[in-house]
C-alpha cells in the first residue's frame, strides 16, 4: 500500500547519523546518572524532530506519519530518553493542538513547541485513573470566563522541562466521560508545583514528574474543543501517539538486533564465530523476520493517519506487536552477547531495560487489546485494507 521516497529516506538518514553521532556519545553516562539530554533536545529542535509534522505554517517540518516514524525508529536504536521526547512533542501535543486547536492556539503554542523553545506534555495519567481513563479526579470548575484547575497527575512524560502541558480534567461529573475537557496550562503559572523525577527502570534520563494543580486559574480560550470534548480528544490524540511509542519499540528491537549480529559475526566460540552455530542463527532469523512484521503494522499506520483514514486498530495492533517483540528480542540479544551483554559499556542492557515501558505507557498491552477487541467484535471482521473494505 506505499513506497519509501527519495526524501522518506534522507529523513532516515538525517535520524540516524544524527543518533549515531550525536547521541551515542554520552548515552550510557546520561542513563546511568538520569542526566536530562539539554542539549541533545536543543540539537533536535533545530534540526526540525521535534515538530516533525507540524505545518510549515506554524513553523514545523510539515513532514508526512511515515517520515515521523523513520526518524523516531533510527532514533530509538540509541536514546529512548530522547526518542520519547520527540514522540510526546510531536504526535501528542503538536498533534493534539494541531488537528483541535483553535486559531489562537496554534499560533501561539505550535511555532515554539515545533523548534524546541517549548516543551510539550500530556497530562492525563493520575494516581487512580491510569488504563481507566475517564476517572479523572482532576477537576476543572467552570469560572464564567475561566476554569479553576485542581488535581494531581502523576508519570508525566517531560513533566520537569514543558512549558506547555495539556490536562485532561473533569467538569461536569454527572456526564462522565462527557463532562471532561482538555486545557492548556502553562508550568510557570500560579498554582503549577512540580514534583521529584522519577528514578526509573529504563529511559533515565527523560523527565518523569508528578504534577500538582491547585486552583489554577486558565482562561476559557485555552480549552481545545467544545466544552466536554476532553475524553475524546485524548484518545484520538494517544491513538496516534501509539504510532509513535510503536515506532519507538520498532527501533529498540532492531537496534538490539543490530547490535546483536554484529557482536555474533565477531564472537568467535568453539572455533568459529558463534553466528555460525545453528542456536544463534536461528535467534537471528526469528529477530529479523519478527522486527520486519512490526515495521509492516508500525509503518502501515503510519501510511492509514496520513491517508486520512481509520487507524485506531492499527495504531493498537502496531504498538501491541511491536512492544512484545522490543521485549522479547531484547532478551534475546542480551543472551547472544553473553556476559557482555550484562554490563553497561555494551549497550544491549539499556536497550531491554527501555523496552518494557513501550509494553506500558500511551496504554498497556493490555488497554491496546481493549481497543483492537472492541474494532474487531464492534464491526466487520479485521480486513486487511480499509480501502478494499469500503469498496
Ligand atoms: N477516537 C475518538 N473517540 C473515542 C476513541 C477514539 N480513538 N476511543 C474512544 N472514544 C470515545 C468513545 O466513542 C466514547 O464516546 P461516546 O460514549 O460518546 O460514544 C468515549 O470515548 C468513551 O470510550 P470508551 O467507552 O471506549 O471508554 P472506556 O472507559 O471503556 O476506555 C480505554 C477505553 C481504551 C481503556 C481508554 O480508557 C484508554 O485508552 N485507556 C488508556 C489511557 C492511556 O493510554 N494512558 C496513557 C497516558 S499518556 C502517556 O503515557 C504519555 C506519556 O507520557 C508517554
Amino acid at each position: 500500500m506505499f513506497n519509501l521516497t527519495e526524501e522518506h529516506f534522507a529523513v532516515k538518514e538525517a535520524a540516524r547519523s544524527f543518533a549515531q553521532n550525536e547521541l551515542k556519545p554520552g548515552v550510557i553516562e546520561r542513563d546511568s546518572k538520569m542526566l536530562y539530554p539539554t542539549e541533545q533536545v536543543r540539537k533536535m529542535g533545530e534540526l526540525g524532530f521535534l515538530g516533525m509534522m507540524v505545518s510549515p505554517e506554524y513553523g514545523g517540518g510539515g513532514m508526512d506519519t511515515l517520515s515521523y516514524v523513520l526518524a523516531m525508529e533510527e532514533i530509538s536504536k540509541i536514546d529512548n530518553s530522547c526518542s520519547v521526547i520527540v514522540s510526546v512533542n510531536n504526535s501528542l501535543v503538536c498533534w493534539g493542538i494541531e488537528t483541535f486547536g483553535t486559531e489562537e492556539q496554534k499560533r501561539k503554542y505550535l511555532p515554539k513547541l515545533a523548534t524546541g523553545e517549548w516543551i510539550g506534555s500530556f497530562c492525563l495519567s493520575e494516581p487512580e485513573a491510569g488504563s481507566d481513563a475517564t476517572s479523572q479526579r482532576t477537576t476543572a470548575v467552570d469560572m464564567g470566563d475561566h476554569y479553576l484547575l485542581s488535581g494531581t497527575k502523576n508519570w508525566i512524560t517531560n513533566g520537569g522541562t514543558s512549558k506547555v502541558h495539556l490536562v485532561i480534567a473533569q467538569t461536569h461529573a454527572e456526564k462522565g466521560h462527557r463532562g471532561i475537557n482538555c486545557l492548556i496550562v502553562e508550568s510557570d503559572w500560579q498554582g503549577v508545583t512540580i514534583g521529584a523525577k522519577e528514578d526509573k527502570l529504563g529511559i533515565r534520563s527523560s523527565d518523569t514528574h508528578t504534577i500538582m494543580y491547585s486552583d489554577v486559574k486558565v482562561p476559557k480560550e485555552n480549552r481545545i474543543g467544545e466544552d466536554g470534548f476532553g475524553f475524546k480528544f485524548a484518545m484520538k490524540t494517544l491513538s496516534g501517539g501509539r504510532i509513535g511509542i510503536a515506532a519507538q519499540a520498532l527501533g529498540i528491537a532492531a537496534g538490539a538486533y543490530e547490535l546483536a549480529v554484529a557482536y555474533a559475526q565477531e564472537r568467535e566460540a568453539f572455533g568459529k564465530p558463534i553466528s555460525q552455530h545453528q542456536a544463534i542463527a536461528f535467534k537471528i532469523a526469528d529477530m529479523a523476520t519478527d522486527i520486519e512484521a512490526a515495521r509492516m503494522l508500525v509503518y502501515r499506520a503510519a501510511w492509514l493517519k496520513d491517508q486520512h483514514l481509520d487507524f485506531d486498530q492499527a495504531a493498537a495492533m502496531a504498538k501491541l506487536f511491536a512492544s512484545d517483540v522490543a521485549m522479547r528480542h531484547t532478551v534475546e540479544a542480551v543472551q547472544i552477547h553473553g556476559g557482555y551483554g550484562f554490563v553497561k559499556e555494551y549497550h544491549v542492557e539499556r536497550l531491554m531495560r527501555d523496552a518494557k515501558i513501550t509494553q506500558i505507557y500511551e496504554g498497556t498491552s493490555e488497554v491496546q487489546r481493549i481497543v483492537i477487541s472492541r474494532n474487531v467484535l464492534n464491526g466487520a471482521l479485521y480486513v486487511a485494507s480499509p480501502v478494499l473494505a469500503a469498496q
